[in-house]
């Protein structure tokens, strides 16, 4: 059974954190920033949660695809940030969208989760478990970095991207045609939080730097920069297409560097990887789906083309899957 996109929805919370901000806020400058990772501005969860946030980009991926959230069978919502531990996140969203029919749980591989939940969801559909699934990419971010660390403080941004995802019916050319992941934990020191602050909780202890994101971002970008191509070219191969084949590349916004220079080692012009990061910042696992929605509503991606999806995270997690459109 084939799996195909058939619709799209995002959503960026309204507050904005420009460089200008951060600027007041750590020894930094909006030139460093602009300049090592591309980045202008990132958006700031304040009431919004990862359940919020992930319930209204499913409400505009549905609304994309035409579809309801009654007959909506499966939900996936990979997210590293979620407010409460108990329920998880997708029952949440199942709650708030009134999709009572769905099964649904949460993933969390880091920055590589949405890739990991759309591998899930195909691997459901194409089983013949269920036909259609929304699947997630959700964060706040925002709740775990360290507000006086500057090496980590200016990277991230809050955010949710969605998209719906249903069997293909048949002779259709639309579909996942190949993917690839893997994960090492070997690398798991280059970038982790030993705990968090559930929000509402009596007394969180905001000082404690368990409760905060450390990284080691010079192994975090030697990793992508190595790492990316060669799971980019795995799944490409399971396709049976190449590099020339592909029409646009939407990969995790981490750095413009690393895009660039993934760009570079496959051989391809960076006017195939459209960015977002200038605006929305490293919204984690959200960062794909927030992309690929903006570009599909821009009419960047036709039907027939061939889309790659990428990205990496901690733990570290990689993966990447080709789309046709
Ligand atoms: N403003 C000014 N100076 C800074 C800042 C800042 N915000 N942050 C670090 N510096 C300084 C450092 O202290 C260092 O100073 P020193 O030379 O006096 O010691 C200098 O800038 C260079 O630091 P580097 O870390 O070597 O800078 P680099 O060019 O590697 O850029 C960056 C740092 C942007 C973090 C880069 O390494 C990167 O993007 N790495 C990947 C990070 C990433 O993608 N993380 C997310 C993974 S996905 C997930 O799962 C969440």
């Amino acid at each position: 059974m084939g799996v195909a996109i058939r619709g799209t929805g995002s959503i960026l919370p309204e507050k904005i954190l420009t460089n200008q901000d951060l600027e007041q806020m750590v020894d930094t400058t909006d030139e460093w920033i602009r300049q090592r990772t591309g980045m202008k501005e990132r958006h700031i969860a304040e009431k919004d949660t990862v359940a919020s946030l992930a319930a209204a980009a499913c409400k505009r991926a549905l609304e994309s695809a035409g579809k309801s959230a009654e007959d909506t069978e499966l939900i996936i919502v990979a997210t590293c940030t979620t407010e409460m531990l108990l329920p998880c996140a997708a029952c949440r969203v199942q709650k708030l969208i009134g999709a009572a029919n769905a099964i649904a749980f949460d993933i969390n591989a880091a920055c590589g989760g949405f890739l990991f939940a759309l591998n899930t969801a195909h691997h459901y559909i194409a089983s013949g478990a269920c036909r259609n699934a929304l699947v997630v990419g959700a964060e706040v971010l925002s709740e775990i970095i360290d507000w006086t660390d500057r090496s980590t403080c200016v990277l991230f941004g809050d955010g949710a991207g969605a998209v719906y995802v249903e069997e293909t019916i048949s002779g259709e050319r639309s579909g996942i045609i190949g993917m690839s992941q893997g994960s090492s934990g070997m690398n798991g020191q280059m970038l982790y939080c030993r705990g968090r602050n559930v929000k509402g909780a009596t007394e969180p202890e905001i000082n404690s730097s368990d409760l905060l994101v450390h990284m080691s971002g010079s192994d975090v970008y030697r990793f992508a920069v190595r790492q990316v191509p060669i799971c980019i070219t795995k799944a490409l191969d399971s396709a049976g297409i190449g590099t020339e084949d592909v029409d646009v590349y939407v990969l995790h916004q981490a750095n413009r560097r690393i895009i660039e220079s993934i760009a570079k080692t496959l051989k391809t012009d960076i006017d195939k990887f459209p960015m977002n990061i200038e605006r929305t910042g490293n919204t984690s696992s959200a960062s794909i789906p927030i992309l690929l929605d903006e570009l599909h509503r821009a009419g960047r991606i036709q039907k027939g083309q061939r889309v790659v999806l990428s990205g990496f995270g901690a733990g570290m997690t990689y993966g990447a899957c080709v789309v046709v459109w």
